[in-house]
């Protein structure tokens, strides 16, 4: 199967992250033909500095590659280096609706704050990431709950094309992961866990260092329930088991199980202990690449070229579809 995914090289990448979509995509290179994008031109829908967006894009590789993507597996490639993206992200915007964009609650969320003033590539950033996953004839398109109103748009998109101008595209599928799809917000768990929170005790960085991971932890909101169990009605609880389930491939029950007796100050210490251990490899792994970046950049050109080969026939043929050629 054809599998693409992507992450944006903003400034840190979480838990959420890690387990919501690097973990996923690790386990699918096996199997699957995998495609990974640094989506670098969606970074840029919000202002980023240049020095420190190039800083990123290298952390967002020297993290996929920590992770166990292996290069001659699958295919790692930086966004803006292979043009078809935004060749086609635009010709898809002509076919895109603004009442369908206007729908998105990811752009509902992030315009909120400052109304007129997003930039317009906010707006229509879906349909850059609809072009992402079409390029490649991709089948499944593995991600975190916060991105499947965006694959559905791919999907109308896809469906809309191939319906006015020929079969072209495949329709992608979903891969969410109910376990790890959604990792909320240590600081309210009433949202997810996100890069753009306000405060960084929204979340645990994969490079926060240990005492900063006890602090987080410690604070992380819960209630005032007594006792250990996993509950709809206790979110910030099943939050935090969750990720311990995740970093101790324990099930949440038998974690909470096995606190009963101990309480909530024990079952924060222990799950701080578990996650400090599970990142430091990573957190060693992701130095390594970052103090090689000859060989991070070998890496990322040869994806992108692979990419590139890919992406630009399928571009022609839809240009050809849309009568762009003599
Ligand atoms: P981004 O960079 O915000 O996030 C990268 C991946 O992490 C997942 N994720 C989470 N998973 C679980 N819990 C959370 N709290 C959490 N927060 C984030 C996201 O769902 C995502 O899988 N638009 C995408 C990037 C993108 C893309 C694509 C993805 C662009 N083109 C094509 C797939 C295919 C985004 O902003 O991800």
């Amino acid at each position: 199967m054809r599998v693409l995914t992507g992450i944006q090289p903003t400034n840190i990448l979480h838990l959420g992250n890690y387990f919501g979509a690097l973990k996923p995509a690790v386990e699918l290179q096996r199997e699957d033909e995998l495609f990974i994008g640094i989506v670098d031109l969606h970074a840029i829908t919000v202002p980023q500095e240049p020095a420190q967006l190039k800083k990123n894009i290298a952390f967002a590789t020297a993290a996929y590659l920590a992770a166990g993507i292996d290069p001659k597996k699958a295919i790692l490639f930086q966004q803006s280096r292979v043009p078809a993206h935004a060749e086609l992200g635009w010709l898809l915007q002509t076919i895109a609706r603004i009442g369908e964009l206007e729908r998105m609650t990811q752009f509902k969320d992030k315009s909120k704050v400052k109304g007129q003033n997003v930039s317009v590539g906010l707006f229509t950033y879906p349909v850059l990431m609809a072009a992402d996953i079409l390029l490649y004839d991709t089948q499944a398109v593995p991600v975190g709950e916060d991105q499947k109103q965006h694959l559905e748009l791919a999907r109308d998109l896809a469906e809309r094309f191939n319906r006015d101008f020929g079969q072209t595209f495949v329709v992608p599928k979903p891969i969410i992961n109910i376990a790890s799809g959604r990792i909320l917000a240590l600081d309210n768990p009433e949202i997810k866990m996100s890069k753009s929170a306000p405060s960084p005790k929204n979340y645990i960085s994969l490079m926060d260092e240990a005492d900063v991971i006890r602090k987080k932890i410690k604070s992380a909101v819960t209630d005032s329930e007594t006792g250990i169990s996993v509950d709809d009605g206790r979110p910030g609880l099943k939050n935090l088991l969750s990720i311990f389930s995740l970093v101790t491939n324990g099930s949440p029950e038998d974690i909470a199980a096995s606190y009963a007796a101990k309480g909530m100050k024990e079952l924060k210490e222990d799950l701080a202990e578990a996650l400090i251990t599970h990142l430091a490899p990573l957190q060693a792994a992701i130095n390594d690449y970052l103090s090689q970046p000859d060989e991070l950049e070998k890496i990322v050109a040869e994806g992108s070229a692979r990419a590139n080969e890919i992406a630009s026939m399928k571009i022609s043929e839809v240009k050809v579809k849309m009568g762009l050629s003599l």
